[in-house]
């Protein structure tokens, strides 16, 4: 089996310059920091209690019974086969990843060709936005019939979520009527949640209405891929096994210490020393693959949620050795490198002008493809382009980008994917999750919580008199308002 590769010689002073590379020496004087890291996130990982409690039991993720997994596979590749459309609900972890997998496995225009999709269903995401348009478009030219529903919430509360559960059950009610429920599956918490609640009051009502699956405990959203995502894996007839054997195959590779074996811990070490102490604030995420870009936006999720924080993080200990993490108010961070998410080769006709000649202040990640699924040649003939694939194009252009940046001394580093295989997928999501618990660990920050996407909901519940808000949040919101004057909007 061939394995991603994570290239960092252009992060290196080396190649951009000690003012904007990372020195042996920068490496060497970190290494009781990472030695100290380390053993923390293996201790953490090393005890169940630990790992469930602070939201770490996504690194268990890969190592799931072998017949669970099989249990979601056939009922993924059932559901395939009595569908011809599957709507899957739910935003930000309960949505990016299945994005992801879906564009980077599947092959492109899946959903227009039935040749591409070999009998698999046509997959739309819905619940993601609260943009009325495209759920209205969607539904107007299904049939409720052809169409299966999986939501996924793991709060079972989420805004969006629930709007378009709502407005699809209506939907699927008024086309096949009171069995609509047999044509939904939920993927939310075993316990609590309005979805859980929902889902145990049809299953009484009817055992074959609203099936579910459990979200494990401990692991958070944007982790979740190689747990929320398998029945996803599966209808669109992906071998989950696959996708496990290449994530497992990470995780070895991330359990060592040394950051010269352990291609996440490496990421991390050179992007925090460039961040601290170089000014690379901003992570573009450039994948030279179409099928990629998704994988670069759940990537941009899983970095600012992760560890855009505004609290360090205070670790307390029981007797036993138990931790609790909590925010110390005391400590005002603000940390966290912006993530954006582009493709090449799009956008070396956009945002690449500012990564050459813009403020230094970022590092670049590519992804390149060796191997593409299928290939295209240009005729022969007298042009420089005769004769060459696309596949040579892409990869010189990836080339071509890495040495533009190199001369201007602008840091970036490059993930070599063999092919994009669910087993090579599987690597990189596990590569991504661990590079992230590690920078948080060097951040000293929670990386698995998300308390300032709480600001916005918060106000909306308010504001939709949803009960139970606290009498100190509502005074919040009323003694803090935005301040709109007529005259500063033209
Ligand atoms: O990573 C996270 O935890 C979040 O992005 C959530 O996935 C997102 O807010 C959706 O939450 P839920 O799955 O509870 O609907």
């Amino acid at each position: 089996m061939h394995n991603i590769k994570f290239d960092f010689n252009n992060m290196l002073s080396f190649n951009v310059g000690e003012k904007h590379g990372v020195t042996t020496g920068e490496l060497q004087k970190l290494s009781k920091t990472i030695q100290v890291a380390h053993e923390h996130l293996k201790k953490l990982i090393d005890t169940p209690l630990d790992r469930i409690n602070l939201g770490l039991e996504w690194t268990k993720l890969p190592f799931q019974d072998k017949k669970d997994i099989q249990e979601i596979q056939s009922l993924g590749e059932q559901i395939a086969r009595d569908y011809k459309n599957i709507i899957f609900l739910g935003i930000g972890g309960s949505y990016l990843g299945l994005k992801a997998a879906q564009d980077a496995l599947c092959p492109p225009y899946y959903n227009e060709f039935s040749a591409l999709r070999k009998g698999n269903p046509k997959v739309y995401f819905e619940g993601n936005n609260l943009d009325p348009e495209t759920i209205s478009a969607l539904l107007l030219n299904l049939q409720p019939s052809e169409t299966f529903v999986v939501v996924i919430s793991k709060s079972g509360e989420t805004t969006e979520t629930k709007v378009a559960l709502e407005t699809v059950e209506r939907w699927l009610k008024q086309g096949v009527g009171d069995t609509y429920g047999q044509q939904i599956l939920a993927i939310t918490d075993t316990e609590s949640g309005t979805l859980r609640s929902k889902v145990n009051q049809a299953q009484a009502a009817d055992p074959l209405g609203y099936r579910s699956l459990p979200l494990l405990h401990g692991v958070g959203g944007r982790y979740s891929e190689l747990n929320m995502g398998l029945l996803h894996l599966a209808i669109i007839g992906v071998k989950i096994k696959e996708v496990f054997a290449g994530a497992r195959a990470m995780a070895q590779r991330c359990a060592a210490e040394s950051i010269y074996e352990n291609p996440a811990y490496m990421y991390a070490v050179l992007q925090t020393i460039l961040y601290k102490h170089k000014n690379k604030s901003i992570a573009i995420m450039m994948p030279f693959s179409e099928g990629l870009k998704a994988t670069a936006d759940w990537y941009a999720q899983l970095l600012a949620e992760s560890l855009g924080k505004k609290y360090a993080r205070d670790v307390s200990a029981d007797q036993q050795g138990l931790e609790t993490w909590s925010p110390n108010k005391n400590k005002i961070v603000n940390v966290g490198r912006t993530p954006v998410a582009c493709r090449g080769t799009n956008d070396l006709h956009s945002i690449q002008q500012n990564n050459v000649e813009g403020e230094n202040n970022k590092t670049v990640t590519f992804m390149r493809v060796e191997n593409f699924s299928s290939d295209v040649k240009l005729p022969p003939g007298d042009d420089l382009l005769a004769g060459r694939s696309y596949s040579e194009l892409i990869k010189l252009a990836q080339e071509a980008t890495e040495w533009a940046l190199v001369k201007e001394q602008r840091p970036n580093c490059t993930i070599i994917i063999p092919k994009v295989t669910p087993y090579t997928w599987g690597e990189l999501i596990f590569f991504f999750e661990m590079a992230t618990a590690f920078e948080g660990e060097l951040l000293n920050v929670n990386a698995f919580d998300q308390p300032g996407v709480e600001s916005y909901k918060n106000y909306m519940y308010y504001k939709l008199d949803k009960p139970g808000i606290s009498k100190d949040l509502a005074e919040e919101i009323e003694k803090h308002p935005v301040e709109k004057k007529t005259e500063f909007v033209l």
